[in-house]
Formats: structure tokens, sequence, C-alpha cells
């Protein structure tokens, strides 16, 4: 069993230890980490509905103090992930209408070749996961073919900092990573006219119109590229887990619909975003439980795909499943806008990876996997 609910994240298998916090109180004081934590679905459900209360961030802190006044910081500090209130307001519904409106057809497609060019870099598996869909994501925004792979590097300095487990050494390399794209965007938006049908594109037309664009909106075109990366990778990661667990399923993996199906009956079986926290700026009433301002309330998200109240056989692994309900994407307000999207690239990856792999797959399994240390990421380092 897992120590203690952020733990749970990076377990071998963590879902006997949710089942069991899902018998107990709807939300239960846990004292080593000081937060309320929630587990089951409909509890969760109410927590990330009262966004009035709880916010995504603590009023005190809105900036992790270790990148406080940093390019990292700065760029953190902007993301409508990261904040509530007019700050939320402003960027989010273009970023929204812009990710709603993609072709995923032609997401598919392109995603294709740049998994094709990816493979060439000869990379480990496991850093493959990455690039993907970080370059498939800054290809849809505009850059150009070349300017991938580094893209792409600076991506993963800069993820590096939205964790509270970097180093000092990887906070440095994060505010490297956090100027340089911040320059790289502020030139592709500066052209006359992005690209038609790029992504960035897209966010522009549905913005004000402004020029030169603000920061925030820069940051928060930059915030699209880091909220593809690590969960994303999980995504294709524990697919691919899901493969090597259930070989039965490999005739479905060779269409795009059964690909598909495979990758969101993993986002469901085995999210790659475990967990994430309310802070709770007033005193509110959840489920019966008093929740004082200032408190730290841990959302238990993989654990709310495996409530039996909120999906049938929840411990299955079932591609057809007749009404999947999920919570691994979030909920309410702060609800992910980019589902539809990294479930396509998660699929094209995993056709790219399974045409080099596929014959691998058993001694893959054999030679097992472990998963990043991170305090809510499900991403499997392939051995
Ligand atoms: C498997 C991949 C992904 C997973 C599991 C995932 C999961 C999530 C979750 C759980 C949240 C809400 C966090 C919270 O409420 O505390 C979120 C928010 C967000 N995601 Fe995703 N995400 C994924 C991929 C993407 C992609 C590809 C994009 C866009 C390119 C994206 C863009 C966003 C944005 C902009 C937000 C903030 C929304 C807001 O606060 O209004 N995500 N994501």
């Amino acid at each position: 069993m897992p120590t203690d609910p952020i733990a749970a994240a990076t377990h071998a298998d963590p879902y006997p230890y949710y089942a069991a916090l899902r018998e107990g109180p709807p939300l239960a004081w846990n004292e080593k980490l000081r937060a309320w934590v929630a587990s089951r679905a409909d509890v969760i459900e109410q927590v990330l509905q009262a966004h009035g209360a709880l916010r995504v961030r603590p009023v005190a802190e809105p900036v992790p103090s270790a990148i406080v006044g940093s390019p990292a910081g700065e760029v953190f500090g902007h993301l409508v992930r990261m904040n509530d209130g007019a700050a939320h307001q402003a960027h989010r519904p273009a970023l929204q209408r812009a990710l709603a409106g993609l072709d995923m057809d032609a997401v598919y497609a392109s995603a294709l070749q740049v998994a094709q060019r990816v493979q060439q870099q000869e990379q480990p598996l496991s850093d493959t996961l990455f690039s993907i869909p970080v370059q498939s994501v800054a290809h849809l925004l505009g850059f150009a073919d070349d300017a991938l792979p580094q893209v792409d590097r600076w991506m993963r300095d800069f993820v590096a900092c939205l964790s509270p487990l970097s180093t000092p050494e990887q906070l440095q390399h994060a505010n490297t990573a956090a100027s340089e794209l911040m320059a790289r965007f502020e030139t592709l938006a500066a052209r006359n006219a992005p690209r038609h049908g790029t992504l960035l594109a897209a966010v522009l037309a549905e913005g004000s119109g402004d020029a030169p664009l603000s920061r925030s909106l820069l940051a928060n075109l930059a915030g699209l590229l880091s909220q593809t990366c690590d969960a994303t990778a999980g995504l294709v990661g524990n697919s691919l887990i899901a493969l090597m667990r259930e070989a039965s399923l490999l005739p479905s993996a060779r269409t795009r619909s059964g690909l598909q199906a495979i990758v969101e009956e993993t986002a469901r079986h085995d999210a790659s975003v475990q967990n994430t926290r309310r802070f709770a700026a007033q005193a509110v009433t959840i489920a019966g439980t008093d929740v004082a301002a200032g408190d730290t309330v841990l959302v238990l998200l993989a654990s709310a795909n495996r409530d039996p109240a909120f999906n049938a056989e929840p411990d299955r692994f079932m591609p057809l499943r007749e009404r999947r309900r999920m919570l691994g994407f979030g909920h309410g307000m702060h609800a992910c806008p980019g589902q539809a999207l990294a479930c396509t690239l998660a699929a094209a990856s995993l056709h790219t990876l399974l045409q080099q792999h596929a014959a691998g797959l058993e001694a893959q399994r054999l030679g097992g996997w472990s998963y990043r240390p991170s305090v809510n990421g499900r991403i499997p380092v392939f051995h």
C-alpha cells in the first residue's frame, strides 16, 4: 500500500488503496499531509464546483515562493490553470474556443508526421513519450519544423518548475527556458499574419485582437505546451502499459478508432494526472464537512474514475465502455479544454510507437517500468 495519497500517484498499484479511502469519510483529514482528502466521485465533483471558496492556488502564495519574481514565476503567474476570478476569465474563453475548433483529423495527420521525425531523433522511449505530443502542439501552434526539438527541450525544462520536487538547478534551467519560450512566442505572434490554420491563429482570432500581444496571453500560449507535456506523456506511456498487460488488445490497436478507445479507457483506468488540489479562500462546507479558510483539499481524480458509483466494473479495462465517465481531466470551471486534443495526440503517438515497438512489447513488459518522481503525475519510465 502507498504510504499516503501523494505517494499513491507513483505507486505500482494505488487502486486498492484508493478503494479503501472511498470507504472512509467523504472528506478525510490527513495529518501527515495536513490536507483534506477527497476520493469519491460525487464529493470530488462538489469540491471542483465550489470555485468561489476553493481556489487553484493559496490566497497567500499565488506563485510558488521558489520561483516568485523569476521568468518562470512570471509565466506561472499568468496561467489560467493557476488563477481564479478575472485573471482566469481573461484568456480562458479564447483558449477554450480555439481548442474546441481544432479539426481532429488534421491534428491526427500532422501528429503522425511529427512523430515520424521524433522517431529519427533516436532517444529513449521514455523521452519519446514527451516529445511526440509536445512537438505536435508546438507544430500546431505554428513553430517551424526545425524549431520543434529546441521548443521541446525548453518545455521539458520549464515544466520542472511546476513541481514542488524540483532542485535549484532545475529551477535555474526553468527560468532560462521560460525567457526563451516567451521570446519565441513573441516573435511568432508578431508576424503580420500567423500561419493560417495554426492554433496560434485560432487563439488570436478568438482574442481581443490587441497588438502587441499581452505578456499574459503569450504566457498562456506557452501554457498550452506545458499543460500538454507531462499529462499527455503519461497518457501515452500508460496506454502502452495497458497493451503490455493485455496483449488481446493489440488487434484493436491497428485502427485509429481502436487506438482512440484504448487511450480513452486508459485515461479513465490509469489516469496520468492522479490528483489536483484546492485551497480554501473562505470557510465552506463540503459533503457535511467544515473546511476552514486556509485549508488544503487534495482531490484524487484517479480514484474518482474507479468509483463503482461512477463507472460500472471500474477496475476492468474496457475500451468499448458504453458510458465512460471521467474526472481525470478535471471538472467545473477549470476543466481541461485540451481533452479531445490530448486523446488524439496520444492515439497518434501510440500508432507510431507500436509500429516500431510492437514486436518488443513483451520484452519491454519483462524489463519493467517505474514512475517518474512526482506529486501528481503518473508517467512511466521504461527500464
Ligand atoms: C492526457 C493529457 C491531459 C490531462 C490528463 C489533462 C488534465 C487536466 C486537468 C485535470 C486539468 C484541471 C486541473 C484542476 O482543475 O486543478 C487541466 C486543465 C487544463 N488543461 Fe489539461 N490535461 C491534458 C492535456 C492538455 C492539453 C493537450 C492541453 C492543451 C494543449 C491542455 C490544456 C489545459 C488548460 C489550458 C487547463 C486549464 C484550464 C483552466 O484552468 O481553465 N491540457 N488539464
